[in-house]
């Protein structure tokens, strides 16, 4: 008899949730869920857009990135507070694992991995049409502190982090999917691919996609491998790419998660998923370390920078990837691993560093893992203080290692580093360049502004004080309608950082993403106008910008005049896709995709390359919908509204 009432008792205690926003949050939710406005796939992947002719980050909008997946776990645990139902909450992380988490036949020889030498130093190139110089085995690398430690925590050599990139419909036709290598055509379920590959300056449109896995079956006579790198003798092999904002937003959803859950008397429900979160975040240190675990600080000059012994390779920074492979025979059988030196402000989440750190249901089993994200949290709020422009937006970023090289910094950046890491206004890529989106900070700041509401943290208030007037400065209404920044352009070197905004947009993306910032810094500063301008933002887009399948805006495809762009390929290098397609030194963005030519948007884009005007689409995000949802949800959450 008792423990049927206490169940009851925990029934009744659970408030499920209503109000104006709450209801939003469900409408939206419903529209992203509902089968006919097509978000998922038939295995219940979302992906990056509902669109398929959409080429920006992805160059295809059935591919799927681990940040969709990363948004559809947060949107399914807000889902589970305002219902009580965290089941779909547990659904969407298991997809994500089962889908972006290689499983061990695709990771085969992590066994084979030396932890005293990660990897061989390979300069970066600076634009892809350089021919990869030979890797370079004498320049001193250092040691990798965490590989031992994980697999004596987890059992296991192999890697839990997100491939950050997957052909959901098998599009390239790779049949890449978890288990297989290379299986083809016929092959349903999602494909592992990379794109970026060849140095800052190769924008989508110049990508070579290839398969993480290469038995060269596809591509040339060492499959995609002789694009890439310089060999005497090139092995089959395999490979994945991590985007630690992703797992880091992973992470703090499951945070979310878990705190729900126990206002509601659910944690039980999902203590396992969350984990599972912190062993996400247990293995997304790699991030913290230099490309080749080289020093942090002053380290110019490959051959004369040292190896990193223990944590001296660690900037302690969400960077902007992390890499993996190894040979896929286990005979002669080696494995290697690399972090990266380059850290942009837009990837910080001071709230997944707090999770990990005070969240016991996420705690990571790793034996330094809490003391390594305590000093990533005081790190990362210390690098918004640098990075800190006059006007109160947040600068690009830091390198340990400039062009990728190792090189010297131009001599006006040597006066005032970060921890002997060099300012960068655009880290990692230029084309276009990193920092130029507003999105960037409306995302990164807004995860400063959750952990402030979660902490109280006094240092990140007086960040958020100031990027917040800068924002409400920014941002105009006219009526319903609305004006925030759209791109910006940056001056000078911290500590002198000047902004301007150099164009305006009303995009739901960002808008949305902005509106929630405010919202969690006007309930924890108790700011009036900041309240204000979030729900003018909200009731803006609701009343606006609705459409059947979520709400979005007509936007200008500027960039899309570059489908007959010629993509460099070595002369004389010749290879095929699975379709047939032809890759040569005549290659073009839409050569090497000739299936975009069946798109239903294809007239669209092929009027405009016969000189008509650019074309316009109403694209649905995968981030940007949930993005609209989580806003409105955690406005009627915070406000009672
Ligand atoms: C809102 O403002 C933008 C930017 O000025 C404009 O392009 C758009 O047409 C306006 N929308 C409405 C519904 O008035």
């Amino acid at each position: 008899m008792l423990l049927p009432l206490a169940a009851l008792l925990m029934g009744c205690v659970a408030q499920i949730h209503a109000g104006v926003y709450s209801d939003r949050f469900l409408q939206q939710y419903n529209k992203i869920h509902d089968p006919k406005n097509g978000y998922f796939s038939k295995e219940g992947i979302p992906y990056h857009s509902v669109e398929t002719l959409m080429v920006e980050g992805p160059d295809h909008g059935h591919e799927t990135t681990s940040e969709a997946h990363s948004y559809y776990i947060w949107l399914e645990a807000m889902y589970g507070k305002l219902t009580n139902d965290f089941s779909k909450f547990n659904t969407a992380w298991q997809i994500m694992e089962e889908f972006t988490i290689p499983v061990h036949d695709s990771q085969p020889t992590n066994y084979k991995y030396n932890p005293s030498k990660p990897a061989t130093f390979n300069p970066e190139l600076d634009s892809p049409d350089q021919y990869p110089t030979p890797s370079q085995p004498e320049v001193p690398v250092g040691q990798d502190p965490l590989f031992q430690e994980l697999q004596n925590a987890y059992g296991t050599p192999d890697m839990y982090s997100m491939h950050w990139l997957t052909d959901v419909d098998n599009v390239y036709g790779f049949g890449n999917s978890p288990g297989n290598c290379l299986a083809g055509p016929g092959t349903p379920g999602p494909s592992y691919i990379n794109t970026y590959q060849r140095g800052s300056q190769e924008s989508t449109w110049k990508t070579i996609p290839q398969p993480t896995c290469d038995n060269f079956r596809y591509g040339g006579r060492n499959g995609f491998l002789d694009l890439f790198v310089r060999d005497n003798n090139y092995v089959q092999q395999w490979k994945y790419t991590s985007a630690p904002d992703a797992d880091a937003r992973a992470v703090q959803a499951a945070f979310w998660a878990s705190k729900w859950a126990t206002e509601n008397g659910q944690l039980n429900t999902i203590s396992s998923t969350l984990a599972k979160a912190g062993k996400l975040g247990d293995y997304l240190r790699y991030s913290f370390f230099d490309k080749y675990f080289k020093r942090i600080g002053n380290c110019v000059s490959p051959y004369n920078c040292p190896g990193g012994y223990g944590k001296e390779s660690a900037h302690y920074l969400l960077s902007w990837y992390v890499g993996w492979g190894g040979s896929l025979s286990d005979y002669n059988g080696w494995a290697w691993r690399i972090g990266d030196g380059a850290a942009h402000f837009g990837y910080q989440n001071p709230l997944a560093a707090y999770a990990l750190v005070n969240d016991y249901n996420l705690r990571p089993r790793g034996a330094t893992a809490v003391n390594d994200w305590q000093q990533s949290l005081s790190r990362q709020l210390e690098f918004y203080g640098w990075l800190q422009s006059q006007e109160g937006a947040f600068a690009g970023g830091a390198t340990n290692s400039w062009n990728g090289r190792y090189d010297n910094p131009p001599s006006e950046l040597t006066a005032n580093t970060f921890h002997g890491m060099f300012y960068d206004w655009e880290p990692v890529y230029h084309d276009p360049p990193s920092n130029r989106w507003y999105g960037m900070q409306a995302w990164s700041v807004d995860r400063l502004a959750q952990y402030y509401y979660v902490s109280g943290d006094y240092q990140a208030k007086s960040l958020l004080d100031k990027w917040v007037s800068w924002i409400l400065s920014e941002i105009k209404f006219n009526g319903d309608n609305y004006t925030l920044p759209a791109t910006l352009e940056w001056d000078g070197v911290p500590p002198n950082v000047r902004v301007r905004v150099s164009g305006y947009t009303n995009d739901v993306g960002t808008a949305s993403g902005t509106a929630r910032t405010l919202s969690f810094y006007a309930a924890k500063a108790n700011h009036a106008e900041a309240k204000n301008v979030a729900k003018k933002l909200l009731d803006g887009m609701w009343k606006l910008y609705q459409t059947d399948k979520g709400v979005s805006t007509p936007e200008e495809a500027s960039t899309y005049n570059q489908f007959n762009l010629p993509i460099a390929v070595p002369y004389g290098w010749t290879g095929r896709y699975p379709n047939g397609d032809v890759i040569d030194n005549s290659a073009t963005f839409i050569k090497l995709r000739s299936w975009y030519k069946n798109d239903p948007d294809w007239p669209k884009v092929e009027a405009h390359l016969n000189g008509g005007p650019a074309p316009v689409f109403t694209y649905h995000r995968f981030w940007a919908q949930a993005d609209h949802a989580l806003a409105q949800g955690t406005y009627g959450l915070l406000f009672n509204e």
